[in-house]
């Protein structure tokens, strides 16, 4: 039986099922990458990554280590694209080949800042993996080796995604209301 809508959300725009699906391609395609670099290390990016990543380090078969960082935009610039470290990575990555794991990138501020801090500490490689991207003309252009979906720019939530802290765990990626937001 399908699972019910959450009331906040508007429609599904991914489902549990092809989100699945898609970490298994993507997990196939790291694994493959990656075959003969050692050592890996994913980064996931809290708190939005944390599902996405929980479910891609599960589904690749080769040897990795996973740690974490986050980042905060400063005060009310959000849009000026300034953004801080709240929590680094516990160890030193030059000799690691870093894989940075986002859940989504909107302006693309967030990837843009820490693909530039992480490369300034001279990994072995670093690229990226991200689950969603938002088809916004306005972003930055920031690379993204492995992308899942380009959805709808619109607010979503669900798979780690959020509004207000809410939504997270919802098995799918969904629109939500423009009521709820507004
Ligand atoms: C979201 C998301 C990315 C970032 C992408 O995080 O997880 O890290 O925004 O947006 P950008 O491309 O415009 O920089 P958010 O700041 O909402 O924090 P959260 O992950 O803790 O919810």
């Amino acid at each position: 039986m399908a699972t019910p809508l959450h009331p906040d959300i508007d429609r599904v725009l991914i489902s549990s099922a092809q989100i699945q699906e898609r970490i298994v391609e993507l997990a196939a395609q790291i694994d493959r990458d990656y075959a003969d670099e050692r050592p890996l290390l994913l980064v996931g990016v809290l708190k939005g990554a944390f599902i996405f990543l929980a479910d891609l380090a599960r589904a690749l078969t080769i040897p990795h280590a996973v740690d974490f960082m986050a980042v905060s935009s400063y005060g009310m610039t959000a849009t000026s694209g300034a953004v801080r470290i709240i929590l680094d990575l516990r160890e030193p990555i030059d000799n690691k080949h870093v894989l940075l794991v986002e859940d989504i990138v909107d302006s693309g501020n967030t990837l843009a800042y820490l693909r530039e801090v992480l490369t300034s500490r001279r990994p072995a490689s670093l690229r990226t993996c991200a689950l969603s991207t938002k088809q916004r003309p306005d972003a930055m252009h920031v690379p993204i080796d492995y992308l899942g979906f380009t959805i709808p720019d619109v607010w979503v939530v669900g798979y780690g995604l959020d509004y207000a802290d809410r939504h997270r765990t919802l098995p799918y990626i969904g629109a939500l209301k423009p009521e709820v937001y507004r």
